[in-house]
């Protein structure tokens, strides 16, 4: 897809094919997907969260299905940023669209290296930080805190000097519009709403904690209107006038769902759990906002961008 296609889009000076990506954590390390169809078809894929270190992350079970969505404890599994950069982007050259690199740490020096690997690596477009991980240093949690935030965001923005830099919010946070407020005004390019939802299941019978970990992510369409609602209330009260795309990630399983992101005010709009049911269900969507955009009598979907109104 080129310029003059109804999805393709500018996207913090990049220019997408279109609005759907691949979310963090649910296409590997980024190319592993092309072998379920060829990636040039959707606009971008993040990469799973790296850290400095290898990780084994938590033992199993680490994921359990549910009857509006899914719940994981992977615990940020992942071989480490050198594997990451010498081996598993060796196969970058194969894919057609954007990658964004993610990255995880516990102390603000690890997310600062790593950083600084990613925007040094030309092999990634843009990095992504995933900000649900609590400091060694204190126990907070990084993006459940505006001023823990504020601080992460900006001595990683002071590294990151070539690339788009995309904060990656919480749901779990008390006021997701504070964080989004700290994150741009702290060097953010661009916001990603969001990550997924503390959980917890038990089995009834055994009276076990069904995940190794107890609590899990939760995920899946089940959040999917929590999140719209999330999207609009920061594209309206911050990211509208900061000028700051907005990633709607969420629950979306079908072009509608994405569509609905993109009337909240979303730019792009993620993908994640529903991989898992079909890896091939980002084309279906990619389609219908097609078909959606010029439906809606618009040249290019990005003016549909905010435009759900009373
Ligand atoms: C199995 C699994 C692994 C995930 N791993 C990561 C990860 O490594 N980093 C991250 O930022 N988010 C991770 N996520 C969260 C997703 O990127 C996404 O924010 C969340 O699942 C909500 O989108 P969805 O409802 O479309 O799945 C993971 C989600 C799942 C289901």
């Amino acid at each position: 897809m080129q310029a003059g296609h109804p999805l393709a889009l500018d996207f913090c000076g990049l220019s997408l094919s279109n609005p759907v990506l691949l979310a963090a954590g649910t296409a590997g390390y980024g190319c592993e997907l092309n072998d379920a169809f060829d990636l040039a078809r959707v606009g971008a894929v993040v990469s799973k969260s790296i850290t400095r270190a290898p990780r084994e992350g938590n033992p199993p079970t680490r994921i359990l299905d549910s009857p509006v969505g899914m719940l994981n404890a992977i615990g940020l599994a992942n071989v480490g940023v050198e594997a990451f950069l010498s081996q598993k982007l060796a196969a970058r050259a194969t894919i057609g669209c954007r990658l964004f690199g993610s990255i995880a740490g516990h102390s603000t020096q690890e997310y600062v290296s790593l950083a600084q690997a990613f925007d040094e690596d030309a092999r990634l477009d843009a990095v992504e930080l995933n900000v649900s991980c609590p400091n060694t240093a204190d126990g907070l949690q990084f993006g459940e805190h505006p001023s823990v935030l504020r601080s992460l965001v900006g001595e990683v923005r002071a590294v990151v000097a070539r690339k788009p830099l995309i904060v990656k919010l919480s749901p779990n946070a008390p006021d997701i519009v504070k964080m989004a407020e700290a994150a741009i005004a702290s060097g953010a390019d661009a916001l990603t709403v969001a990550n997924t939802w503390t959980a917890m299941a038990i089995d009834v019978h055994t009276r076990a904690f069904r995940l190794s970990n107890k609590r899990g992510g939760y995920s899946g369409p089940g959040i999917h209107p929590i999140i719209v609602r999330m999207v609009h209330d920061i594209f309206v009260q911050v990211a509208r006038d900061a000028k700051r795309p907005i990633i709607g990630l969420g629950g979306v399983t079908r072009w509608e769902d994405a569509a609905e992101f993109i009337l909240a005010g979303a730019t792009l709009c993620g993908m994640g759990t529903a991989l898992f049911i079909d890896p091939r269900s980002p084309l279906a969507v990619v389609e219908g906002l097609r078909r959606w955009t010029m439906d809606q009598g618009c040249k290019n979907i990005t003016e549909l961008i905010g435009q759900a109104h009373a």
